[in-house]
């Protein structure tokens, strides 16, 4: 049972694409070939490590972080995101031969990665995009020195030039690269026959087609090599890939570390190069808020409340999040390094202001705080008093909060308080809620408050460098949870999570591992704080009085149990009176995991699943187990349902990786709602659990969108397309509806659809952005009609820009590439012509060529200067070539590609060459054989 889980695992771990390094698994079961997971973390460390010593004044990351843990976690969850993101093109972009440096078309991977300047600086305000869009431009970069022939001219060195400066010579499109090499599936060292110029290999069912020769040609254009690429079959056979250590997968796995290498050094150039970098394009704040290069400070978590009757409500708010914060963090190492509380009222004889070091203390008093009725019954209060009270016993560099819903009476100390937040540069931020300026507006019948009070909070802001944030009482927690997860973040890690029911037995085991510095659990559901207890393992009752625990019962009817630095161990959590509870626990920990699922295209390539799984499918749970140390292991994922009962457990595979250990595991999709969760052994040996916090809704529907990838123009309409399928067993009535942050969208936003089950029904929604420069945002929902459920929801976004980079769409074809046509014998004597239309303006045409060059021939106007289109491109060729793109590229790099196609998707067969004699009719016959067959087996992998 053991072996074949494990079995199962591997196997559904190893069908994936290879087109380059692998994305994220090795599939030739060398653990030492390395992946785009492992160079791009290896060349983002490097790259953030220079960035560090160079303007940090640290020699390292770890000495940078030394006090900072948690700040260290945050950054390499910036890399991790990063390292998703490459890996992810790989199958995003399977298609477009140039992405991966295929086929000779250096050229335009090239200019593709010179685009990324100009898609990245786009990208600076939405860091999720920027990352996206990076690990896309990091892709390309890499498969340079694994499909390319740079590697064997120049050895484990990056290519400085590339996407940047000017390129090297490019083999021509007629030019052959490679010798055959009869014995395709192992290693063939010396089959490249240019010198001094670059070349790349073909792919088979890549975006590409591989040029055929007469049969007996000894010579032909290179492939790419390896099981997944059938055109290493064909002259010139064999290939010269250096995707892994092993010789079946890659004809020079005898580079591979070479490549390895200068791929490391590509990734940490294009990031941090003298001048080339991105960090030069965007500059250093950004750099640093894209990769969190940013150390926690020992900060005061400082509020100042205005704490009359009206402020109930904010005043739950404030308390129910300080606890929340404090009992995640006092006692680790983000826990704020002191408290302040300032509470204002009118008269100002009412305002008070405490400082606290200790954490407990101040969740006592924030426990007690209650809001104080006023004598004096204007609305206005002694909010700058209150405000200099706070920043007098605070720390510096630490941020103020004043929530207040009203004037402040001592409005005309405005310079006194901007001066002393100044002074010790503490940035004042304002949360306000407008009950009491609606009283007085409809008292008076305008709305006189809420100008002076707003620019009195205004001015503070604006002088301190804090933010105004106005607000209403139902949303004030959501405002304080971003604002304070913003300056103090807690992360918590999930240990487990359950529904504690009343059939339930009174105790619950909690696993206490070894790295856990708060321990923290809450129960909903109990009315006293009383109701619960917790035990050491030795049967010792936790009483609370060591000053290193403490337990309360909130407002919001919660019982908060918090230890600091528990034993390692398996503790009781007991209850004292029966009821219906949910359980959460929750801790600070050094051992993180984040988690992804994965799923498998047709073509079998594994890609990270956007949406919900689908009922009854399988998917990988791959999981990045991070701090677990060299002895840790993890040794079973299960899912769990929303009670927190174990629906299926699986035996997990791992794998040790520089930086994380990956622990993975395939499953059926449940038909309820779940969560992934971890089982281990830490470093020391005990056990542990963790919990993931998404939770995954199964679908029975699955919506693709085929929505634009490129940016959108202002003024001009685009279709986002999508694709509805029924997965499930019955007939569906299914709305599919769009929705927009912009008002975008035109015309129709929902559609109907009644679908069989296995049937789908394709559709597009059109948007016309009306504003340039910014990121807007659409989802797409496929709901169920009958239920009004919401199956399946993919949220993207999308750039709009005033620049209509070209876009080549084709106008007329003509010619048809029958298969008497498509061998190299005949092929010559069937012609096609084609034409184009290319539209751009605001930018300048760079080139226009063809993928192949076969006898091709293009025509067009001068694009010299030309600043807008359209224009015509006129192009001509023969069944040698039934397959081609036009491609049209900007000065920025920005490139289009008009898909041409005479030959429904079949490509040359090789034949005697017509110029040889051959009068024999046996070798015809023969021919005529080997065209039909190679046409099946084509049509059978359609
Ligand atoms: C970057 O290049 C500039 C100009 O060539 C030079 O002055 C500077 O010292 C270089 N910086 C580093 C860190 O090498
Ligand atoms: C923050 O406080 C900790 C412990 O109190 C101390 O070790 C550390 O040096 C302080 N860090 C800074 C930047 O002041
Ligand atoms: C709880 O842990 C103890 C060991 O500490 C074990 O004997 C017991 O079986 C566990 N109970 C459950 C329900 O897992
Ligand atoms: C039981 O364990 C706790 C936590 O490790 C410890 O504080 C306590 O002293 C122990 N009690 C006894 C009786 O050993
Ligand atoms: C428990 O955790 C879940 C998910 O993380 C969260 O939605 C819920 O609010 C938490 N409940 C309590 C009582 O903290």
């Amino acid at each position: 049972m053991m072996y074949a889980s494990i079995i199962i695992i591997t196997l559904s771990l190893c069908i994936e694409l290879s087109n380059g390094f692998f994305a994220r698994t090795i599939r030739d079961g060398n653990w030492r070939t390395k992946t785009h997971i492992d160079i791009t973390v290896t060349g983002t460390l490097r790259a953030i490590e220079k960035y560090i010593k160079l303007n940090k004044g640290f020699g390292s990351i770890d000495d940078f972080f030394s006090n900072d843990a948690s700040g260290k976690d945050t950054m390499m969850k910036k890399v991790f995101a990063l390292r998703n993101a490459v890996a992810d093109t790989q199958g995003k972009k399977k298609d477009i031969a140039y992405i991966h440096c295929h086929a000779d078309q250096i050229f335009l991977a090239h200019n593709f990665v010179k685009s990324c300047k100009k898609k990245l600086i786009a990208r600076k305000g939405d860091l999720d995009e920027f990352i996206t869009q990076l690990g896309e431009c990091l892709y390309t970069v890499q498969s340079f020195y694994s499909n390319t022939n740079w590697v064997e001219m120049f050895g484990g060195v990056a290519y400085e030039d590339f996407g940047i400066n000017d390129l090297m010579e490019v083999a021509a499109l007629e030019e052959d690269t490679c010798l055959d090499n009869a014995d395709y599936n192992s290693q063939c060292k010396n089959n490249i026959k240019v010198n001094g110029k670059l070349t790349s290999g073909y792919h088979q069912g890549r975006g590409n087609t591989k040029p055929a020769k007469a049969i007996g040609s000894s010579t032909g254009k290179c492939s790419h090599g390896g099981p997944d690429d059938d055109s290493r079959k064909l002259v010139a056979r064999c290939g010269i890939n250096k995707d892994t250590l092993t010789p079946e997968w890659s004809p020079h796995s005898h580079l591979h570390e070479q490549a390895y290498k200068a791929a490391v050094q590509a990734t940490d150039n294009f990031l941090v190069a003298n001048g080339t970098g991105v960090l030069y394009i965007i500059g250093q704040t950004l750099f640093e808020d894209v990769f969190h290069v940013k150390r926690r400070r020992n900060m005061t978590l400082a509020v100042a409340i205005d704490y009359t009757a009206s402020m109930t409500d904010d005043i739950a708010a404030v308390k129910t999040k300080v606890i929340e914060l404090l009992t995640n963090t006092v006692g680790s190492s983000n826990e704020p390094a002191d408290y302040v509380l300032s509470l204002f009222h009118d008269p100002e004889t009412l305002n008070t202001a405490h400082k606290y070091i200790d954490g407990y203390a101040m969740i006592n008093k924030i426990q007690t705080l209650k809001t104080v009725h006023s004598n004096d019954h204007d609305c206005p209060e002694y909010a700058a008093s209150g405000t200099l009270a706070a920043i007098e016993l605070m720390r510096d560099n630490s941020p103020l909060y004043v929530f207040t819903d009203a004037d402040a009476k001592d409005a005309h100390r405005l310079q006194e308080v901007c001066n002393a937040a100044k002074a010790k540069n503490i940035p004042v931020s304002s949360l306000l809620t407008n009950q009491c300026s609606r009283r007085k507006r409809s008292a008076l019948g305008r709305d006189e408050r809420s100008v002076s009070s707003l620019s009195f909070y205004q001015q503070i802001a604006k002088a301190t460098g804090g933010n105004v944030y106005e607000t209403d009482k139902e949303s004030i927690g959501n405002v304080l949870d971003a604002v304070i997860e913003e300056t103090f973040p807690s992360s918590e890690i999930i240990i487990d999570s359950f529904d504690w029911s009343a059939t339930d037995t009174n105790d619950q085991n909690i696993t206490v591992d070894s790295t856990i510095t708060v321990l923290k659990i809450s129960v909903t559901g109990s009315s006293a704080e009383t109701d619960v207890d917790i035990y050491y393992a030795n049967g010792t009752l936790e009483t609370y009085t060591s000053g290193m625990s403490t337990r309360i019962y909130t407002s919001s009817g919660e019982t908060i149990i918090s230890i600091q630095h528990p034993a390692d161990s398996i503790m009781k959590l007991r209850r004292n009176v029966i009821k219906d509870w949910k359980v959460n626990i929750t801790a600070q920990s050094s051992i993180k995991v984040d988690g992804e699922i994965l799923e498998q295209s047709d073509t079998g390539e594994m890609f990270s699943l956007k949406g919900s799984p689908i009922s009854d499918n399988n998917y990988t749970v791959d999981l990045s187990v991070y701090n677990l140390g060299p002895n840790g292991t993890c040794h079973n994922i299960a899912l769990t349902d929303s009670t927190g009962n174990i629906i299926v457990s699986h035996q997990a595979l791992q794998l040790q990786r520089g930086v994380d250990n990956l622990c993975a595991a395939t499953f059926r999709t449940p038909n309820v709602e779940f969560q992934v969760k971890l089982y281990g052994n830490d470093n020391s040996g005990r056990s542990f659990t963790r919990k993931l916090s998404e939770f995954y809704k199964p679908s029975s529907v699955e919506l693709q969108i085929t929505g634009p990838s490129d940016d959108v123009i202002v003024g001009k309409e685009s279709l986002i397309g999508y694709e509805v399928i029924n997965r499930g067993t019955v007939t569906e009535t299914y709305q599919v509806s769009i929705s927009d942050d912009h008002s975008f969208v035109q015309g129709t936003t929902s559609e109907d659809y009644t679908l069989l089950p296995g049937d789908g029904a394709n559709g597009t929604f059109a948007v016309k952005p009306t504003t340039p420069s910014v990121i807007f945002s659409y989802t797409i929902s496929a709901s169920i009609i009958s239920t009004g459920k919401i199956q399946q929801s993919v949220t993207r976004k999308l750039v709009v820009t005033d620049v209509e980079r070209p876009d080549c769409t084709v106008v007329h074809a003509d010619g048809i590439c029958g298969i008497s046509s498509l061998n190299t014998a005949n092929c010559s004597l069937y012609n096609w012509t084609a034409s184009a239309e290319v539209t751009f303006s605001g930018t300048l045409l760079q080139s226009i060529s063809s993928t192949v060059g076969m006898s091709v021939k293009l025509a067009h106007v001068n694009i010299t200067g030309l600043s807008f289109g359209p224009i015509a491109v006129n192009i001509s060729g023969n069944c040698c070539t039934p397959s081609l793109y036009i491609n049209v590229i900007d000065v920025d790099g920005f490139i289009s590609q008009c898909d041409l196609s005479f030959g429904d998707g079949q490509s040359v067969q090789s034949a005697e060459d017509v110029s040889e004699p051959s009068g024999s009719p046996g070798t015809d016959v023969y021919t005529i054989i080997i065209i039909l067959t190679v046409c099946v087996i084509q049509m059978l992998k359609k």
